[in-house]
């Protein structure tokens, strides 16, 4: 049975089932996590088996603690503690080299970790309950959309895990920034809430990998990820919004627009389409991008989707939504 928890003692009993070897699902402000005990590797191929995940696909260990990293890591150059210090705890991954304690399991035989600190107060005193760090990956069914409430969760693993945490919609929305700071020069090896910007401001130099993979640097970047369930086009602008909308609604498909609500605005003078707003802001459409994911793969069959450019957040969430309507443009 799947039961979700709220306040102290479902953190508590949460806490206690890590402790015991098991897996627990939990909120940050990105996404919700599954996590396991990080040095428990029995316990970290738990998680494998309840995604469905390969396990050459490394997890990210949870912190709640700066104090913890020196267990995890080898080695942490100056740089890297620069910018721990600048943005954690948020939403940024840090990748440095790893210790021996971690085991095997969690790093999929890399010589590094990831390791981010999530400032969602729910995760903070689940982690610091734990008495361990968390290796955690997203909390879905390998290759589905990472889930942003609890109830995402339950739809998608209920039978699979024994305890949700209740932490609410989360803030941010998609997944933390990934930065590798254990080569020359940092990378970004998946762009999110911190961007090359921001993290710029602090390092000098940065670059965002964009390379071909070939041997695969964040080995979770040659995997499909973030599909939904109904096909899902990205249209160049509103004319093609609507030129797509109606040739799925020809073809039957009970089609959804996602959009910002002046994009809606202007679609809706030409045609009245079925629309779900993400609000007026880039950072709210980062907010709903997911959970309007879910809604759309639920109640409708074909997602119009708008092209939010490459601006600041803008870029981190095209991201996902390339990666979900796997470069179907229109
Ligand atoms: O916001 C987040 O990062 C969420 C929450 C739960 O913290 N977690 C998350 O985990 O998105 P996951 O497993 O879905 O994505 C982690 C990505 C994967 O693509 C993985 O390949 C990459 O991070 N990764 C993890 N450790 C790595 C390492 N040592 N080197 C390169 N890539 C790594
Ligand atoms: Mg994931």
């Amino acid at each position: 049975m799947t039961e979700i928890l709220t306040g102290k003692e479902g953190i508590e009993r949460a806490a206690e089932l890590i402790r015991k070897g098991e897996v627990v699902v939990f909120p940050t402000e990105t996404v919700y996590g599954l996590g396991a005990n990080a040095f428990d590797k029995n316990a970290v191929r738990k998680i494998f088996e309840v995604k469905g995940r390969p396990m050459d696909n490394p997890l990210i260990v949870h912190i709640a603690d700066i104090a913890q990293i020196d267990k995890l890591a080898c080695e942490v150059t100056l740089q890297a503690r620069k910018v721990m210090q600048a943005f954690m705890p948020g939403p940024i991954t840090v990748i440095v080299k790893k210790s021996d304690a971690i085991p095997d399991e969690v790093c999929a035989g890399l010589k590094t970790v990831g390791i981010r600190f999530p400032s969602h107060a729910v995760a903070q005193e689940f982690i610091w309950a734990c008495g361990v760090p968390v290796a955690a990956p997203s909390a879905n069914t390998s290759t589905k959309i990472s889930p942003t409430t609890a109830e995402h969760v339950y739809e998608d693993l209920k039978g699979k895990v024994e305890i949700i945490l209740q932490g609410g919609s989360c803030q941010v929305g998609i997944e933390s920034t990934i930065l590798d700071m254990s080569t020359d020069i940092p990378t970004i090896l998946r762009p999110g809430a911190i961007t090359e910007e921001m993290l710029a401001e602090v390092l000098g130099e940065v670059k965002t990998f964009s390379g071909k993979i070939v041997v695969a640097k964040a080995p979770g970047m040659k995997y499909k990820h973030y599909a939904p369930d109904c096909d899902m086009v990205v249209a160049e602008n509103v004319q093609h919004a609507i030129e797509a909308y109606r040739q799925s609604a020809s073809r039957g498909e009970n089609p959804v627009v996602l959009a910002k609500t002046d994009y809606i605005a202007e679609m809706k003078k030409t045609l009245d389409v079925n629309a779900i707003d993400l609000g007026a802001s880039d950072e709210e459409v980062m907010h709903n991008v997911f959970a309007a994911m879910h809604t759309a793969q639920d109640k409708y069959g074909f997602i119009v989707c708008q092209d939010f450019g490459d601006k600041g957040v803008a870029k981190s969430v095209m991201n996902r939504v390339n990666k979900a309507s796997g470069g179907n443009r229109v």
